[in-house]
């Protein structure tokens, strides 16, 4: 039994309130503050090593081991392994990129592909141990809100919840009405979500969802969820597991309701803690322009987490600022377009942690950013590319040495939003303005674009025959 070892507790020190390991809870039942999952670690059974996590490759078909979330147990250790919900998630990769090297002015950059998790992101990290602990809680339906990964997620979890009798999770998802990639939408009715679309913006969504819950009794799965960021610390450890348990200079991630961000921080923490690592990497959180609050208040206004002595009322002030001028989140990567980011204490405790730093890139970096990682192989939607085209500003300022060793988070797949890939590589001039004139997108000079021919094969090798002297990538 590994109940016994874990707890929940209030982030904020002045309060600290503890609650039991199986209450559904998406705040401090005390203060409202945030909530983390603890460890009595010292009752804990440890490695002594990260390496002996090992030789659970070698038993891989026990799908506790297959899982690259729950091979890591012994660091997340809350569940009874009878209440594990896997779909195999967390069979990602790491690999260096010479393409992203080349354009960001890095010697070497390695990409860390969490599209390759089942539902196409790095969600299936933190929804399977959400999942697990909604069973521990005994929830009948689970809910979120989101940009459109996290609902496909937590869709395709609530599917693979049905039991032997047929008994499954309901699922309900909130999301911003025309806010999200057809992709992600897709997922969602296709695995049998009950999809609520909202008049409105993500923040919209999160506030609804986070009040009918309440109401309702609905177990919440957003990233307000301590359950779930304890599922993402494992994005790291996978990390550490494919650079033979060295750890990067550094780890740059896009930003968005920075859940991320705080898994992260807890996660290098909690090793360095256990002395299971050395040192620390250092974390570069990248927001969009469009949607760049933690830029604004961690960069514009110095708003530090102060060893969670942090200024609420310069936070709360720049809200109502934000309020009164109808300022909305909008940006081409709409995975992030999120103006109230649920997590932000947590995640400023992770930049102080991590010694980290906050940048911010426009939507021509990202989809240029995008094209970039796209050229590799890879390829991964626009919000992902926001932490390519952060590393390149971080080397351009100084703030990364062109020979440290970074690791950028890939957190979903190229297919999740194919539209505004095919619009930049196809689209030329006015009609490439016209088509993102929301987002402020003039040029596509990685562009590749499809050639038009007439159905006759002379024709055909014609035209074939001119791009290979002229050259494709003309
Ligand atoms: N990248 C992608 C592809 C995402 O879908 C998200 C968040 C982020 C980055 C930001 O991560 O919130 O941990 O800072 N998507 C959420 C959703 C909001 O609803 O799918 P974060």
């Amino acid at each position: 039994m590994s109940k016994d070892y874990a707890f929940q507790r209030c982030i904020d020190s002045a309060c600290g309130a503890t609650f039991g390991l199986t209450e559904a809870l998406t705040a401090c039942a005390k203060c409202g503050g945030l909530l983390d999952v603890d460890y009595e670690w010292n009752s804990m059974p440890l490695p002594r090593s990260l390496a002996d996590f090992e030789p659970k490759w070698q038993a891989r078909r026990n799908p506790l081991h297959f899982s690259g979330v729950w091979r890591f147990k012994e660091l997340l250790n809350f569940a009874p392994d009878e209440l594990v919900l896997t779909i195999g998630e967390g069979q990602t990769l790491l690999r260096p990129e010479p393409e992203a090297a080349k354009y960001t002015g890095m010697k070497e950059v390695f990409l860390q592909y969490e599209g390759m998790n089942p539902s196409g992101s790095f969600k299936d990290n933190g929804m399977t141990a959400g999942f697990t602990h909604a069973r521990m809680a005994g929830a009948k339906r689970v809910a979120c809100a989101s940009t459109g990964n996290t609902s496909s997620s937590l869709a395709a979890y609530a599917a693979a919840s049905r039991d032997a009798s047929g008994h499954r999770l309901e699922a309900l998802v909130f999301v911003g009405s025309g806010r999200i990639a057809m992709g992600k939408l897709s997922q969602g009715l296709d695995y049998g979500a009950h999809t609520i679309q909202i008049m409105g913006h993500f923040d919209d969504a999160m506030r609804q969802v986070r009040a009918v819950s309440k109401s309702m009794g609905i177990y919440l799965l957003n990233s307000i969820n301590p359950f779930r960021l304890e599922g993402q610390k494992t994005i790291m450890f996978r990390i550490l597991e494919t650079l033979g348990w060295q750890v990067p200079d550094w780890i740059v991630v896009p930003g968005g309701n920075l859940g991320n961000t705080s898994a992260f921080g807890k996660a290098f923490h909690e090793l360095k803690s256990l002395g299971l690592i050395q040192k620390l990497p250092r974390l570069a959180v990248v927001n969009a322009a469009g949607a760049n609050t933690l830029h604004r208040l961690y960069n514009e206004r110095g708003i530090r987490w102060n060893g969670g002595k942090y200024d609420r009322a310069a936070i709360d002030a720049f809200y109502k600022e934000m309020d009164l001028e109808h300022r909305e989140a909008n940006t081409i990567a709409s995975a992030i377009e999120i103006n109230r980011p649920v997590n932000l204490p947590k995640a400023l405790r992770a930049l102080e942690w991590l010694n980290g730093a906050v940048t911010q890139v426009d939507d021509q970096e990202i989809m240029d950013a995008k094209a970039v990682v796209g050229r590799g192989g890879l390829g991964c939607e626009p919000a992902s590319a926001a932490s390519v085209a952060g590393l390149k500003r971080l080397v351009e300022n100084g703030t990364i040495g062109r020979s440290e060793r970074v690791v950028c988070i890939l957190t979903g797949h190229a297919l999740k939003a194919a539209n505004p890939t095919v619009s930049y590589h196809s689209l030329e001039g006015e009609d490439l303005r016209h088509e993102f004139r929301d987002f402020g997108i003039k040029t596509n000079r990685f562009a590749n674009r499809p050639v038009q021919v007439k159905n006759d094969l002379n024709e055909i090798l014609r035209v074939i025959g001119e791009h290979d002297h002229g050259g494709w990538d003309a």
